[in-house]
């Protein structure tokens, strides 16, 4: 699409937008069926794909550059946006379709050719959304999809950095290799767009809603089996109502249900037997100060590990218990890991200040929420707070389409997805000068005097 216009690629880009739409259900089912995520979060991802072709097909028609004043007479100043060439996009299980139309759609709108590395949990899904794209309109070199494992992934970045064949890399996954990826592309003068871990504090003053807090914190930490990059690390509880909603907390997570992701539960099966091992390692990191909560027992679901409740057959998936881990403090291992499943650490602290330094802490700076109904809370908050995203009574989870999304620190190097911000992952800017008054002007040299009194005084 690099040789056609930014219009007709939006015109690319809202088929897709139609065809994602028409296949919702299906691509769905695939989501649920492969990664197992529960079927109406899957529906709200498909629905993220839906959203970003919707921005994004009007912006074919506004990729704006600008038109500048020069300090000359009769020369004229531009800038455009360019594509930045061949993207390398590699992203993760967890979000098979919709983070991997954050990077995809903006950077074939803004005409960019595109390979794409899915999660090797989720070849079927990556397929079906390829297909869609090439259905839309997106010829089929122009946007390539490679399912490899991490090694071999490594070694193709590695390959095309070297020869100049990749010109932006797009990254979703752990803290641990964006590092790896920040390094390599930096030894080729190239910044990848990073989108890493966090450790996504969630707030809940005295003054809050604490039944809203609550609903937050279950979908937050445990929605998608606790596998978001925007996934409720800790719930920090005011001291004077610490017992009373912690106490709140543990009766809704060992109530919930859990199961089979078709039926109506918080969350399904984890994303593959490599995700339940990363779980059993955290499990490892409880200590004997800590207070354990949220089901029958801890690890794998099984027949003979079973969960109060259970909706269906727990071998048929890779099943978690829910874990609260409460009595965190920070220098425990547990406070500044992102762990990535269903497991929450709740601690407590006694002044917002005091909240806020806990909350920034361990590095992590992507999502953040507080509940309260105070506005000094709030703006205090906001403030104080490093993620690049807050939430105010509302979950850690659940961006919208059009918002800058994006970490802080650990969580990532300063990129922004999503919204017309992601355009500059995928643009390089282009100034233009055009003088046309026959003659060299310089810049900077040939001023025009300004005739003016500098010792001017009002009478
Ligand atoms: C992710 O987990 O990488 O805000 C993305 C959310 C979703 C996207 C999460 N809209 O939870």
């Amino acid at each position: 699409m690099g040789k056609t216009s930014a219009p007709t690629r939006g015109r690319v880009i809202a088929n897709v937008g139609r065809l994602v739409e028409r296949n919702k259900e299906k691509l769905a089912k695939l989501i649920t069926s492969e990664m197992g995520k529960v079927y109406r979060e899957a529906l709200g991802e498909v629905q993220e794909v839906v959203d970003t072709c919707d921005f994004f097909l009007g912006e074919g028609r506004r990729l704006y550059g600008q038109t500048v004043p020069s300090e000359m007479q009769n020369k004229n100043l531009f800038t455009f946006r360019m594509p930045v060439g061949n993207v390398f996009i590699i992203t993760a299980g967890n979000f098979p379709t919709a983070v991997p139309s954050w990077y995809i759609v903006p950077a074939l709108l803004a005409g960019n050719t595109v390979v794409w590395k899915p999660s090797e949990f989720t070849p079927a899904v990556a397929n079906a959304l390829t297909d869609l794209f090439h259905a839309g309109g997106v010829p089929k070199d122009v946007l390539i999809t490679v399912v490899a494992d991490g090694e071999q992934t490594f070694s193709a970045l590695e390959t095309g950095l070297k020869e100049s064949i990749i010109n932006k890399v797009g990254f979703t996954g752990s803290t641990a290799v964006g590092k790896k990826i920040g390094a390599k592309t930096g030894e080729y003068i190239q910044s990848a767009c990073l989108e890493l871990g966090g450790k996504n504090p969630m707030v809940v003053m005295p003054d809050a809603n604490i039944d809203l807090a609550l609903d937050g914190a279950l979908f937050a930490g445990f929605g998608t089996a606790g596998q978001r990059c925007t996934s409720l690390g800790t719930l920090w509880i005011h001291e004077s109502i610490y017992d009373s909603v912690l106490a709140k907390f543990t009766a809704l997570v060992e109530n919930a249900a859990v199961g089979d992701p078709f039926r109506d539960v918080l969350f399904g099966p984890m994303i593959s037997e490599k995700y339940l091992e990363n779980h059993l390692a955290h499990l490892k990191m409880i200590q004997p100060h800590h207070k354990v909560s949220g089901s029958t027992a801890t690890g794998k679901i099984t027949a003979k590990n079973p969960r109060k409740g259970f909706v269906g057959d727990p071998e048929k998936g890779v099943f978690a218990h829910p874990v609260i881990v409460a009595g965190v403090t920070k220098d425990d291992e547990l406070y500044r890991t992102e762990t990535f499943g269903p497991l929450v650490t709740v601690g407590k602290f006694s002044t917002l200040d005091e909240a806020i330094e806990l909350a920034n802490g361990h590095g992590y700076g992507l999502s953040s929420a507080i509940y309260t109904n105070d506005p000094q809370n709030v703006w205090r908050f906001r403030e104080g707070i490093s993620a690049g995203m807050v939430s105010i009574n509302n979950s850690t989870s659940g961006a919208e389409a059009h918002l800058p999304f994006g970490g802080n620190g650990l969580s990532g190097n300063g990129s922004r997805q999503s919204g017309i911000w992601v355009l500059d992952q995928f643009t390089r800017w282009q100034s233009m000068n055009w003088d046309w008054s026959n003659k060299l002007q310089k810049a900077q040299m040939d001023l025009i005097e300004i005739k003016h009194d500098p010792n001017f005084d009002l009478k």
